[in-house]
């Protein structure tokens, strides 16, 4: 085939924490990430020239190479110069519904696809594990977009465990538009303020990523209790973000003094926050809600629910 179109689904965090520094400038985390059904649609089209072309209908997100599906696209021509010498560039087109920085991997998400796609397109085979480490040269959060579901993410968030799928639980998610809240700069903010925590007892390290798999929120998750995972649910950066961004912190409270929201929590460095709601038809109440107590053009709101599928092959 000389043309794929994939599905590429955000993330949220339902557990996000900072264990510690690293030495090459990362942190070591300890993180739950969760596929949700808000999703991109990645085109590829095989081109006739060399050329690797990206277009989007989102006028904030790049199309040239700081874009990460560019990138993604251009690690597999490096990695793989007699296919990309074979079958030549591509186009490839992204539909942007995944609000843009906004800590729901949108970018990462739109790299694995790229990844997958190019896979298929030009027929190499890989395996799961071997794209996930060509991701992991993207950004922390490829590897765990390309197979998606609930998974225990530690070290840079490139290391992956995954759990038992949690299928159709409804959560309200919002963004202010025009809000974008920097990863890098919530990192640095945490490690000015709570001071650098580097850890060089490797046993130790591993002994605190490990905790994580026989916490509580992990229980929830195998036991599937929506209400007891929202109750347990975490965010160190909430710590840094919350307080430099009052809409932000005003989102959540509102989200909190909501009938029928279970728990909310911002989505790894925010600035979106989402609610886990016990129905879809609450989802839909809780948003107009939402709607009615900030009627602001600006904020993005959306009803989705939790997958337990990565990137999915359209046709
Ligand atoms: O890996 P990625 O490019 O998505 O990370 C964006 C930024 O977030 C990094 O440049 C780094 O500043 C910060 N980060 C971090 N520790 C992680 C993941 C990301 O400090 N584990």
């Amino acid at each position: 085939m000389r043309s794929y179109s994939l599905i590429a689904p955000a993330k949220i965090n339902l557990y996000l924490e900072i264990i510690g520094d690293r030495p090459d400038g990362y942190h070591e985390l300890a993180m739950i990430l969760q596929s949700i059904d808000l999703a991109d649609q990645i085109d590829l089209h095989a081109a006739s020239t060399e050329a690797i072309r990206v277009y989007c209908n989102h006028p904030q997100v790049p199309t040239d190479n700081s874009n990460l599906a560019y990138r993604a696209a251009a690690l597999m021509a490096k990695q793989f110069p007699d296919a990309f010498n074979n079958f030549g560039g591509m186009d490839i087109t992204v539909k942007k519904r995944i609000p843009v920085a906004a800590g729901l991997a949108g970018g990462s998400t739109n790299a694995a696809a790229v990844l997958v796609g190019i896979d298929l397109l030009w027929n190499l085979g890989l395996t799961k594990s071997e794209l996930e480490e060509l991701g992991a040269q993207l950004g922390s959060d490829v590897p765990f977009c390309v197979s998606g579901g609930t998974v225990i993410a530690t070290g840079r968030g490139e290391q992956l465990s995954p759990l038992t799928s949690l299928n159709n639980i409804y959560i309200v998610l919002a963004k202010y538009h025009s809000l974008e809240v920097s990863t890098a700069w919530a990192y640095k903010t945490y490690r000015q303020v709570f001071g650098s925590t580097y850890i060089k007892n490797t046993e130790d390290l591993a002994a605190r990523a490990s905790a994580v798999h026989s916490g509580e929120i992990v229980k929830a998750i195998l036991d599937k209790d929506a209400a007891e995972i929202s109750r347990k649910m975490h965010n160190d950066l909430e710590k840094v973000v919350l307080p430099a961004y009052p809409q932000v912190l005003q989102l959540r409270e509102l989200f909190a003094s909501q009938e029928g929201v279970l728990g909310t929590m911002m989505s790894g460095s925010g600035p979106s926050v989402f609610a886990i709601v016990e129905s879809k038809a609450q989802a839909e109440v809780v948003k107009e809600r939402i709607r009615s107590a900030i009627p602001d053009e600006d904020l993005e709101l959306f009803v989705t629910r939790t997958i337990a599928t990565g990137i999915q092959i359209l046709k």
